[in-house]
């Protein structure tokens, strides 16, 4: 594994081998492809196609996710081909840095094989590993293929940001927040 926080083939049902390992600056360019394919086929997503970064700034994001002791960004190939994201942000402040919170996203071609699971449960491997007990994410209340992957992996509601999406229609959405607790001992 080297240097790298997760690097694993998984096996899909269908038999495609999909590696998930850290984002590394070379991909930057693959990586700014998968998200306007992303941004343009999921309305799940926040950020709109014409907000994807440039190359450069991909390079820079992934300089500073490697250089945060407490972050992670894995991708999922088929090949050369991004065709998963997961980026975990967590805090350096103590009071907080036993938390963090991710996002995932998996091209409409690639669902439904278990490649969102397994990039999770590579991130709570590497979390407990880094002393992070408590994992935050927020969905938008009608994704519910998203929401049903979470509870599946034991992510539980916590609150509702009411209207806190708005859609180019002027169509308001609420955001769900879910959370799981990975530390030992009582939840606090
Ligand atoms: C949500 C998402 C990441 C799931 O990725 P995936 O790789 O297809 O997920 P998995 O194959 O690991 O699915 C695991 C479980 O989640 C649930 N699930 C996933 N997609 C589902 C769907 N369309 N409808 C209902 N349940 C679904 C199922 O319980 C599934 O298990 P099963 O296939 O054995 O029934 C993917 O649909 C996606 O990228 N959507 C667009 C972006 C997005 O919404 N990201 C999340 C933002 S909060």
């Amino acid at each position: 594994m080297g240097d790298r926080a997760v690097d694993i083939v998984y096996n899909t049902p269908d038999s495609m081998k999909i590696r998930i390992r850290d984002a590394e600056t070379k991909d930057a360019a693959r990586i700014v492809e998968f998200l306007k394919e992303i941004t343009t086929e999921s309305e799940f997503l926040i950020t709109c196609p014409e907000e994807v970064p440039s190359v450069k700034e991909e390079e820079e994001f992934i300089k500073r996710m490697k250089r945060s002791l407490y972050s992670l960004f894995i991708i999922a190939l088929d090949n050369e081909k991004v065709v998963g994201s997961l980026t975990f942000i967590g805090n350096s402040r103590k009071k907080v840095r036993h938390t963090g919170e991710f996002g995932i996203s998996v091209l409409k071609e690639y669902r439904r094989k278990g490649i969102a699971t397994r990039m999770i449960e590579c991130m709570m491997e590497w979390a407990k590993k880094k002393g992070i007990e408590k994992i935050h994410l927020k969905v938008i209340e009608d994704n519910l293929a998203a929401i049903s992957l979470y509870r599946k992996l034991g992510f539980e509601f916590e609150g509702r940001q009411e209207k806190a999406i708005k859609l180019g229609d002027g169509v308001y959405k609420d955001v769900l927040l879910m959370g799981i607790w990975l530390g030992g001992g009582e939840r606090c």
